[in-house]
């Protein structure tokens, strides 16, 4: 009780509430934007603990400028590559993310992308508000097929196997590429694990699900993008520095890939250059896990996460 604490961005109410109850002190971001580093800085002086945002990066200094008193940042998403983990570890500050609330909607997300970019949704939609639609014609915003296809995804753990589980309905042939097998997939879909070379040269849709990590960054760069078949559709709802994005936005413009569809990208809230001009681009601001329930649910679990550790708990979604 009587605890200081810092939220870096307006929350859903229901977590402000359950902070405003125990905190003595809670101070948000005023702004309707992210923090500019001297902001941030100064709003974490003195606090207790911080509930912080993917936006936000969380390295030493921040944990200087926080203080030794501070106990827990609390990250409002399930990655949390915006946190040097290490720095936490060493000044044995506590780390909490969002995982499991967020897997429905995300993989949800996917295939709103895969839909969209390889049913050309977008396209079409603008053509007939331009109003240069002319009538029906037997030519017209031709897409690909996706019942009976062969789905491949990158990263079979909660979010990729969601993903991949959810295409029982149209009848897919499922490929996955992971460092770890992947049991559910394999029993319940018949799904193959292979190379990621062999995945992108025979999958008609390639969803990535992989956490950022040293390992994962351009995983699919200009030599992967030319393996894929030129039918293919790439959808990456993980974060955006896995794809190599100009060489993403070649691939799409000289048509060597059909289409894409991206909630993340390298230098958020920036887009390579040329790749909102491409009509076959579907490209969303990075909100995947944006439903009403999911973003709540995201709150209220770092809230009681943040929470947990200032009563001297431990908390449920530990990262470090
Ligand atoms: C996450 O949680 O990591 C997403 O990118 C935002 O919800």
């Amino acid at each position: 009780m009587g605890w200081n604490v810092f939220v870096t961005r307006l929350l859903p109410q229901r977590a402000m509430d359950l902070l405003k109850q125990e905190c003595g002190t809670m101070d948000v971001n005023p702004h309707d934007r992210v923090l500019t580093r001297e902001e941030l800085v100064a709003g974490v002086k003195g606090r207790d603990g911080v509930l912080c945002l993917l936006t936000d990066a969380i390295d030493d200094e921040v944990f200087e400028a926080a203080g030794p008193q501070c106990k827990i940042f609390a990250n409002y998403a399930v990655g949390y590559n915006n946190i040097d983990v290490e720095a936490a570890r060493r000044r044995g500050v506590r780390i909490t993310n969002t995982p499991g609330v967020l897997t429905d909607a995300t993989a949800d997300m996917a295939w709103a992308l895969l839909f969209a970019a390889a049913r050309r949704i977008c396209e079409s939609h603008n053509f007939l508000r331009a109003g240069q639609w002319g009538g029906w014609g037997p030519m017209q915003f031709l897409g690909q097929d996706i019942t009976g296809r062969t789905l491949g995804v990158v990263g079979a753990g909660r979010i990729g196997a969601n993903f991949a589980l959810k295409s029982a309905g149209f009848r897919m042939k499922v490929l996955y590429a992971d460092v770890e097998p992947n049991q559910e997939l394999e029993s319940k879909l018949n799904a193959r694990r292979v190379p990621l070379d062999e995945l992108l040269a025979q999958s008609d849709f390639v969803s990535i699900h992989v956490p950022l990590m040293p390992e994962t960054t351009h995983l699919i760069g200009a030599r992967e993008l030319s393996l894929m078949k030129p039918s293919a559709v790439l959808v990456n709802t993980s974060r955006g520095p896995v794809v190599d994005e100009k060489a993403l936005v070649e691939a799409l413009r000289e048509k060597r890939i059909a289409a894409a569809g991206l909630d993340a990208y390298e230098e958020e809230p920036a887009t390579a250059p040329g790749l909102t001009e491409l009509p076959n681009a579907v490209t969303c601001p990075h909100t995947a896990s944006a439903t009403v329930e999911t973003r709540t649910k995201m709150a209220v679990m770092a809230a009681s996460d943040l929470l947990a550790v200032l009563r001297g708990e431990e908390p449920q979604n530990v990262v470090v």
